[in-house]
């Protein structure tokens, strides 16, 4: 009966869908994580599946959340598996949406054997050298320019951002979104100052054609609605 009320605004197109968390690891027993739950775009990839459309969900670490009905998942660890696998599956995307939190560094070396206290390797546990990790919604955004996306493909970023002296939410998504380069932005309020800095909004959705509509706090099954709405807007506005 629920799926009977969404549209079928989707059908015929290929959608790919990152979400959770990255693991980077330090050696054969330990990696660095973070706390996405991979939700919202597990909540995503299951509208855009309700919806008609040919999902791939691209999936790192989440809170042991089952596989979507009538979805391919594709499990990734680190931030340079998601890589690939976002290139390789984005690549006849119609629309791409980057909602896993990707770690920004990994440890400069992984050790091949597990690290010891007190032992020579031991001060590898404590310092880690990090090196940045590349930006997976960047090099999507540049490859499309370069022909290894449909050339009309939607690509969405998402931003969890506090304001704070410098700039208010908003401020930092709009900056966000132009150093991304993604169509579609999706700005989430994080943190104290959120009810203060956006009033009862949960954030807002951007967009680079200079669209900007707040996004009122709710489940994730309706927000992955309403930025899915958004998607399909730009998918069929004239060009
Ligand atoms: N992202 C990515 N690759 C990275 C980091 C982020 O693809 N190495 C994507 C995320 O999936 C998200 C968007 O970029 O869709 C914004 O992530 P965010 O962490 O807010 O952006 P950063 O550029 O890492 O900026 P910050 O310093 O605020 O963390
Ligand atoms: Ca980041």
């Amino acid at each position: 009966a629920r799926d009977d009320a969404l549209p079928r605004d989707l059908e015929g197109r290929t959608v790919v869908v990152s979400a959770g968390g990255t693991r980077e690891a330090l050696d054969p027993v330990r990696y660095l994580t973070n706390r996405s739950s991979g939700k919202q775009g597990y909540a995503l990839a299951r509208v855009a599946a309700q919806r008609g459309a040919k999902v791939t969900l691209v999936a790192g670490n989440t809170a042991g959340l089952a596989d979507p009905a009538a979805v391919d998942v594709v499990r990734i660890a680190s931030a340079r598996e998601l890589q690939t696998a976002m290139a390789k599956y984005a690549a006849d995307a119609d629309a791409v949406v980057m909602a896993a939190a990707v770690a920004d560094y990994r440890p400069a070396e992984v050790a091949p054997t597990k690290l010891k206290k007190g032992t020579a390797g031991s001060a590898d546990l404590e310092t880690i050298t990090m090196i940045e990790n590349p930006d997976v919604l960047a090099g999507l955004v540049a490859a499309r320019a370069e022909g290894g996306l449909p050339a009309r493909s939607v690509i969405v970023g998402f931003a969890a951002e506090t304001g704070d002296a410098n700039g208010t939410v908003l401020d930092y998504g709009r900056a966000k979104l132009r150093r991304k380069g993604c169509d579609l932005l999706v700005v989430n309020a994080v943190g104290d100052g959120r009810a203060f800095e956006v009033d009862e909004n949960a954030g807002w959705l951007l967009g680079a054609d200079g669209t900007e509509s707040a996004l009122a706090l709710d489940s994730k099954t309706v927000m992955a609605s309403r930025i899915l709405d958004a998607v399909v807007a730009q998918m069929t506005a004239p060009h």
